[in-house]
């Protein structure tokens, strides 16, 4: 069997390497475009506790879950779970963990080509002929409708991606983590001292913030749990993997609680940046798509200087997809060396030519296949409700039940334990990991099947 027989596994060169490495992949689009936009929606500061809640009681638990599967054997996810469960069905959860990978790399990859072109198309002074809402709106959706220029800044963007995995653990993504995730840090603190300066800038923080206790109700809870997990990229396996490049020095909780506070903290960093100046220049809240390519734009074409910002904030996003793409990537290249044995450059190479044909139909989804859609859904619509509210929630289900319940006690309990300092906290742990958190996730998914 070629599991990594014989050859010695990376590992990561220090704790802070993996630590921005696994924030990195958390930290991505949901960040910047869907948190700040939920919590202003949902009750301010009062949705703001409900989701670091979630995050303690559904994100923490199964992070470590994941961390330690991936520790514990020291593989990628499917190699994992076939180790430490052999002659059993529990490889399956891997598999669809890679599987969900390739998916989500495959469409995420698009939206971060649009983020790649938006930050040369800034530079280069296009923001800066746009008169009005319709415009800048007419400008994005004739761009995404060009499918060739599309697609060739996606096929770019993976390439990066191709290039950072292909160095390897501790040469690529760690080394580019480290690079990159300062720098991110960096140029939102920048963007927020643009952003809170502005007179007006108050409104934005008030929307961001203020507490409405009255906006609390089911529906919120759950959007602030499913948000809490995808968030931090639970659910397919990039921790188990991660996980696998750990040593026995690394302890798994103090770790799982840097990065959650890592990914929280940028999360509402990036709604600081972005929704004073929203509302200091008179445009209405929006979310994703519409408020990263139509109304910031137009945000920052009002604002002295506006290309070097709208530069600024395009390379902010490519760095935060750039970090997650990674994550995903590798995820897929693991599994090939491990599995099926094969050279880091060859499984990097046809992982990510993999992944990018595989987004050719997504990025096609708004222009030439435009016609082709599902449920009121573009290709690349039914990718990530696929993945998002589907495969990611039973992959974190299933991951937190076999930690919890089929493997060994004392395996889990040793993995969890090492160089932990408060014994309650594995106590505490595992319990979340045996029911609270898989039935937290699973009611989230039962109210997202059962809406549809
Ligand atoms: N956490 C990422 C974000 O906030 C999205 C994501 C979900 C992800 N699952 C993932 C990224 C797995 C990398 C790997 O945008």
């Amino acid at each position: 069997m070629p599991q990594s027989s014989g050859t010695q596994r990376e590992t990561w060169g220090s704790k802070l390497g993996f630590i921005l490495a696994a924030a990195g992949s958390a930290i991505g689009l949901g960040n910047i475009w869907r948190f700040p936009y939920v919590l202003g929606e949902s009750g301010g500061f009062a949705f703001l506790l409900v989701y670091i809640i979630s995050v303690i009681i559904i994100g923490l638990p199964i992070m470590g879950a994941e961390m330690v599967i991936g520790r514990g054997s020291g593989l990628n996810p499917v190699g994992a779970f076939r180790k430490l469960a052999p002659k059993k069905l529990w490889w399956l959860v891997g598999g669809a963990g890679v599987l969900t990978g390739v998916i989500i790399l495959s469409y995420y990859s698009v939206v971060a080509g649009w983020a790649l072109a938006y930050l040369l198309k800034s530079a280069f002074g296009f923001i800066a002929k746009m008169a009005n809402a319709g415009e800048a709106s007419a400008a994005f959706d004739a761009f995404t409708a060009n499918s060739p220029l599309v697609v060739m800044y996606h096929l770019i963007f993976m390439g990066l991606c191709l290039l950072v995995v292909s160095q390897g653990v501790q040469g690529g993504i760690e080394r580019w983590s480290k690079i990159l995730m300062p720098t991110l840090f960096g140029l939102l603190l920048l963007l927020i001292f643009r952003s809170v300066t502005l007179p007006g800038a108050g409104a934005g923080l008030s929307y961001l913030f203020t507490p409405d206790f009255t906006k609390l109700n089911g529906e919120v809870v759950l959007k602030a749990m499913g948000q809490a997990f995808y968030s931090l990229s639970l659910g397919m396996g990039v921790m188990i993997t991660y996980g696998s490049y750990l040593d026995r020095r690394t302890n798994v909780f103090s770790s799982s609680v840097a990065i959650a506070a890592l990914d929280t903290g940028v999360a509402l960093l990036a709604g600081i940046a972005i929704f004073p100046a929203v509302f200091a220049m008179g445009f209405e809240p929006a979310e994703s798509i519409g408020l990263t390519f139509k109304v910031l734009p137009l945000v920052f074409h009002q604002l002295p200087f506006g290309a070097v910002l709208s530069s600024l904030f395009f390379i902010l996003l490519t760095i935060a997809a750039v970090t997650s793409a990674i994550s995903l990537l590798e995820v897929m290249v693991s599994f090939a060396s491990d599995e099926l044995g094969w050279r880091r450059s060859r499984a990097t190479l046809v992982m990510a030519l993999a992944a990018a044909l595989l987004g050719i139909p997504s990025a096609l989804g708004f222009g030439a296949w435009s016609g082709f859609t599902l449920f009121g859904k573009n290709f690349f619509g039914l990718a990530d409700a696929l993945t998002a509210n589907f495969l990611l929630p039973v992959g974190g289900i299933l991951i937190s039940l076999f930690v919890g319940w089929f493997w060994s006690r004392d395996a889990v309990s040793e993995e969890y334990k090492l160089e932990l300092k408060y014994p309650w906290v594995y106590t505490v742990w595992i319990w979340s990991v045996r029911i609270i958190a898989p039935l937290a996730v699973a009611i989230v998914l039962a109210n997202t099947l059962f809406k549809f």
